[in-house]
């Protein structure tokens, strides 16, 4: 796992957008799976302001959303189309025909989504670059504690504390979504490459667990340990709780060194 540890939210941000674009310029028809919540959204600004200067291009671009409420259609204000939408794409230059989330709109059977899903990300060729956020109990996507590391796209039950930690996005009086269609954990492991930001105290016992921790399906993020090629990008609050930060800072020295050396941006 490659570490990357900044002082501020906003360093995070940078690298994250500057990793983006980086891929986009190899492979201008990347497939990208994207995250909602807050940490993604100031690298989504700095990726708008990119497009906007024309140092990159989403035109060829293919997206998967890791998650999607049940029974939400893409114009509710809490459903995270809705969110891509506002944040995102109406602000790049992607054709929104190219954008997918795993939608069960009110009516449909979201029992079938799951598979039809998985379907679309394998005719696009797979994911190469995969966002992530984390929860504060660990979840990557919408996969809770004691999901199977072995799921797929599928319907889950949102815990009680992932629906506290998500209220404030619905309005006071409201219902708020209780169930959701996510990648599963297996899903999100066959991405190419794996991005994961995470920014805030809240965040600290989470990343201890996904750096430092035991592999568990307690704290799901910790299977990323079993992928070949993930990027965790920290800020210094995120960090706060791991017990080899020393040795994590001198990586990050002698792999800038290597890259300044070898492969300069
Ligand atoms: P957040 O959500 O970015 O809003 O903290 C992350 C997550 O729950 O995966």
């Amino acid at each position: 796992m490659e570490l990357m540890i900044f002082e501020t939210p906003a360093a995070v941000a940078d690298e994250g957008a500057r990793r983006i674009r980086h891929l986009l310029h190899a492979r201008p028809d990347a497939v990208l799976g994207l995250a909602t919540g807050s940490t993604p959204l100031t690298m989504y600004e700095r990726l708008v302001r990119d497009c906007r200067q024309k140092r990159i291009s989403f035109a060829a671009v293919t997206t998967f959303n890791l998650d999607e409420y049940v029974g939400l259609d893409g114009d509710h204000p809490q459903s995270y189309r809705h969110y891509m939408n506002e944040h995102f794409f109406s602000k790049i230059d992607i054709d929104l025909a190219n954008t997918h989330l795993p939608v069960a709109a009110a009516g449909a059977n979201p029992l079938r989504i799951g598979a039809e899903y998985e379907t679309k990300i394998a005719a696009a060729g797979g994911i190469d670059l995969q966002v992530l956020g984390i929860g504060r109990n660990g979840h990557i996507g919408f996969n809770e504690p004691t999901s199977s590391l072995g799921s797929r796209t599928r319907v889950k039950t949102l815990t009680r504390e992932t629906l506290a930690s998500n209220r404030r996005f619905f309005p006071a009086h409201g219902k708020q979504a209780e169930l959701a269609i996510t990648m599963g954990i297996a899903t999100i492991m066959e991405a190419r490459k794996v991005l994961l930001l995470a920014t805030g105290e809240e965040k600290a016992a989470a990343v201890e667990q996904l750096i430092e921790g035991p592999v568990s399906a307690m704290w799901p993020a910790t299977t990323l340990q079993y992928h070949g090629n993930v990027t965790v990008l920290l800020d210094a609050a995120a960090a706060s709780r791991l017990k080899n930060r020393d040795y994590y800072d001198w990586v990050q020295q002698q792999q800038q060194k290597l890259v300044q050396q070898f492969d300069a941006d």
